[in-house]
């Protein structure tokens, strides 16, 4: 039997504000497992509501999420589905100020009570991975907007994630090292057959990935026809 879709949607819907904004309007799509997707759109098309539905950081209106087969709505403990099987990455890194690069990266392995020897370990091997070795006990302050970001990718990778979540990862770093964050995610997502879905303005970012969801006005555009 072949893998179960790593996020499938259907017909989901997200109102905010008692039903004064409709961000999504019934939108079905399935990205296939170790396959990557760029969701693009507008300014306020609805992109950052999807993927937070698809992270588990939300629930929809109405419609079905599932992830990696299961479906969202039968579970009711999502901070444990999404801490084993989803990584965050968002366009401004949120790290902790006072806590040194290393323990940032260990923060999403906290509540799998993961003894903290082993933690540390792990995180100076991500962090190692990323060219930060030599940062590990640098507070935020003292790191580089891409040391911070690729930081920001070292903790989203802690607990080995299956899914990988970016929301414009690359909007506030010079391109240099928004191309080393987007090869960053590649080689990591071949090593750990990770599915990885990324939003992005950058056309050229997108067109790297193997599909693409386009939001307008909350509703999936007509995927544009591939010539032959
Ligand atoms: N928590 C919320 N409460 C009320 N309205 C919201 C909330 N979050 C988003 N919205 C509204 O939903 C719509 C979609 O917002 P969303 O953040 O998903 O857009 P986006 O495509 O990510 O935009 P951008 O490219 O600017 O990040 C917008 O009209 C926004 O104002
Ligand atoms: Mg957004």
């Amino acid at each position: 039997m072949s893998d179960p879709a790593a996020i499938e949607c259907e017909d989901v819907v997200r109102v905010y504000e008692g039903g004064l904004v409709e961000a999504l309007r019934g939108v079905s799509f399935s990205i296939p497992a170790r396959s990557s997707a760029a969701i693009v759109g507008p300014s306020g098309s609805g992109k950052s509501t999807l993927l937070h539905l698809i992270g588990a950081l939300d629930r929809p209106t109405s419609g079905r999420v599932s992830i990696l087969g299961e479906d969202l709505e039968k579970i009711r403990d999502l901070d444990t589905l999404r801490g084993r099987t989803i990584g965050f990455v968002f366009q401004l890194h949120h790290l902790i100020p006072n806590l040194p690069l290393w323990e940032n990266v260990t923060l999403p392995a906290l509540p799998l009570g993961i003894p903290r020897a082993e933690r540390k370990r792990k995180a100076c091997d991500l962090l190692e991975r990323v060219g930060l070795a030599a940062r590990v006990n640098f507070l935020p302050v003292k790191c580089s907007g891409g040391e911070r970001q690729r930081a920001a990718v070292a903790r989203a990778l802690i607990n080995d994630p299956k899914i990988l979540l970016a929301d414009e990862p690359t909007g506030s770093v010079d391109s240099e090292t928004g191309r080393q964050i987007l090869e960053l995610f590649e080689t990591f997502a071949k090593e750990r057959d990770m599915t990885r879905v990324i939003i992005t303005h950058n056309e050229a970012i997108a067109a790297q990935a193997d599909m693409t969801l386009r939001i307008v006005d909350g509703r999936l555009a007509e995927p544009k026809a591939v010539e032959a």
